[in-house]
């Protein structure tokens, strides 16, 4: 793992949303390297490869703080209810009541906390963003507006907490967007607002996994984006995330320019979906603070098998 030598100070780690794509993917780093792990997901029971042998315990972290919690150095948090599914009550729940949860659970380990690219503006081009450019004030989708609450809630009250911002987070048992992709298929095309030269920031899986042990080891505290070395056009990435998958499929593109006035009038209709896909517009994240404070090493966006 790179950097592995910095990740030595933590032995015993939390990490909610095991059970999911980013939680399993950490679980599985922080035991291959020695670390003694406690994973939490909501479901009763739960795949021990999935979660590489950790320890696990069922916790709806919208119910309540756990009574017993583990005495933990640091916690990863990912559980939260999927972008793009869900009744928006039960988004909050997860994502904001959840991250509180977790919170005064374990009020004396370091925190990281996996947010979400989804906190920029989503009405406007997202270039190069530094992470001083988010929240925002409004947002097109309840998992957004969560995610950015969520935030402001642990940057309050953790001490010295670490917030990461994946955009795209792609890699095996993916969930979300290539199952997403896939579901808007129509005889062989795949219809995607914008066009493809637009530039897009994407998150491999494995290395998000990696930045997590490293926030978790510290020292560096405040927020970061975490992504791939370099940005790719959306068309780059959508063939190859769809031949990863095994599927023929051509995008075809919608133009999106008239798009963000309609959805700022309706923000939860069709439009509002489109403009909220991560493809519709430039989607790019600067990555220095990670590199320099964190010992992030990036690595360029690949959708070979590892
Ligand atoms: N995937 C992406 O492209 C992406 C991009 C940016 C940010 N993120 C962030 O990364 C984190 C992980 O996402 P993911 O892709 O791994 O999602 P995922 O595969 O859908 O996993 C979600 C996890 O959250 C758990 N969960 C949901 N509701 C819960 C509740 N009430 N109590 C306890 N656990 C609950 C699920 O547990 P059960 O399965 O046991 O119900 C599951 O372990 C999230 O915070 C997400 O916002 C993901």
């Amino acid at each position: 793992m790179s950097g592995s030598g910095d990740i030595e100070p933590v032995r015993r780690l939390a990490v909610t949303g095991a059970t999911g794509f980013v939680g399993g993917a950490v679980c599985r780093a922080a035991t291959a390297a020695g670390w003694q792990v406690t994973a939490f997901g909501r479901r009763a029971a739960a795949d021990d490869r999935h979660l590489g042998g950790a320890a696990y315990r069922s916790w709806d972290v919208g119910a309540a703080k756990l009574a017993d919690p583990p005495d933990v150095d640091a916690v990863v948090h990912c559980a939260a209810s999927p972008t793009g599914t869900g009744v928006a009550a039960e988004v909050w729940r997860t994502s904001l009541l959840g991250t509180h949860h977790v919170l005064v659970s374990f009020p004396d380990s370091r925190i990281v906390h996996v947010s979400s690219a989804s906190v920029y503006d989503p009405f406007r081009p997202t270039v190069r963003a530094k992470e001083h450019e988010a929240p925002v004030s409004r947002y097109l989708s309840a998992y957004a507006a969560a995610k950015a609450a969520a935030e402001r809630l642990v940057l309050a009250v953790a001490d010295r907490p670490v917030v990461l911002r994946p955009h795209a987070v792609y890699g095996p048992g993916d969930p979300t967007l290539l199952p997403r992709l896939l579901r808007n298929v129509r005889a062989g095309r795949l219809p995607v607002p914008g066009h493809g030269r637009v530039l897009i920031s994407m998150t491999a899986v494995g290395a998000l996994a990696r930045a997590c042990l490293l926030a978790a080891a510290g020292p560096a505290a405040g927020v970061f984006n975490i992504a791939d070395s370099e940005p790719v056009p959306v068309d780059w990435a959508l063939r190859g995330l769809l031949a990863s998958a095994g599927a023929e499929v051509r995008p075809v593109y919608v133009p999106a320019a008239w798009l963000a006035p309609v959805a700022r009038v309706f923000p939860r209709g069709r439009v509002g979906r489109y403009v909220s896909s991560p493809f519709a517009m430039e989607r790019t994240l600067d990555i220095t603070a990670a590199i320099d404070r964190l010992g992030y090493e990036p690595a360029p966006t690949t959708f070979a098998s590892p």
